[in-house]
């Protein structure tokens, strides 16, 4: 990946955590050349940090953090080789406790140079729309990148009488934001594409389609609850 030099963080390849420090790789000209077992090792840390010390990286996990370590470092070749567009978002679907949110909520660490992405549940989302109106669905349409927490599980919207599928607007208009800006959306779901399509139509299903990368978790992934 290359960064630019005029950045203020001179090692942008070493994070700090309170004393300790990590090095994901070599710093080579302008380019980082990562190490996909040194990320790892970070991940694991920043994990225990982030959620406390259960916290590990499975052995069968491995695939899928490899997937999205190397959209979020944005090295081209490895995502043309994994079949993932860079400029697109990410849905990260699978089982209940396979470990979407937390996932979604620690690979934005591993490139703090990045503009990173706000995680919003998407029952949030409905609840503010039932309370607030339509400007909920505009709140969303800005230059700021976002998460969508649990795609397709959230009520349906209801403002003054009226049902609305706030969610389907929401990514309706982010839509629209990616294909003029490159604005990016990601998102985490349970459901699979014709339950998502059943929840959203096909119209945003499309859309979602053109919107983000699809990867998943192995139906028979285990809920890390339990
Ligand atoms: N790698 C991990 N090691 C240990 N515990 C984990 C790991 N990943 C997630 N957990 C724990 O398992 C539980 C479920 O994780 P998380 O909420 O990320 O799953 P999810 O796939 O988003 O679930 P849901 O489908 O219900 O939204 C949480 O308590 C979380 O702290
Ligand atoms: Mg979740």
């Amino acid at each position: 990946m290359a960064f630019d030099r005029k950045m203020k963080n001179q090692t942008p390849h070493i994070i700090k955590e309170g004393s300790d420090q990590y090095k994901l790789g070599e710093l080579n000209g302008n380019q980082i050349n990562y190490d996909f077992e040194k990320i790892l090792i970070y991940l694991d840390a920043k994990g225990k940090l982030l959620f406390g010390n259960k916290f590990k990286i499975y052995k069968e996990d491995r695939d899928i953090i490899y997937k999205l370590c190397n959209y979020q470092i944005k090295d081209y070749q490895a995502c043309k080789k994994l079949n993932i567009d860079p400029k697109k978002g990410i849905l990260l679907s699978g089982p209940v406790g396979c470990g979407k949110t937390s996932l979604m909520k620690l690979i934005r660490h591993i490139t703090p140079y990045y503009q990173s992405y706000e995680m919003i549940p998407t029952r949030n989302v409905t609840f503010a729309f039932n309370h607030i109106g339509y400007k909920i669905i505009e709140q969303y349409g800005d230059n700021r990148f976002y998460c969508f927490d649990d795609l397709g599980i959230e009520p349906t919207g209801r403002y003054f009488g009226k049902d609305c599928n706030v969610m389907g607007e929401v990514i309706l208009s982010r839509h629209e934001l990616f294909l003029k800006y490159k604005f990016k959306t990601h998102g985490t779901t349970n459901l699979n594409a014709e339950e998502l399509e059943e929840s959203y139509g096909n119209r945003v299903r499309s859309r979602m389609r053109e919107l983000f990368n699809l990867i998943g978790f192995d139906k028979s992934s285990i809920d890390k609850r339990k």
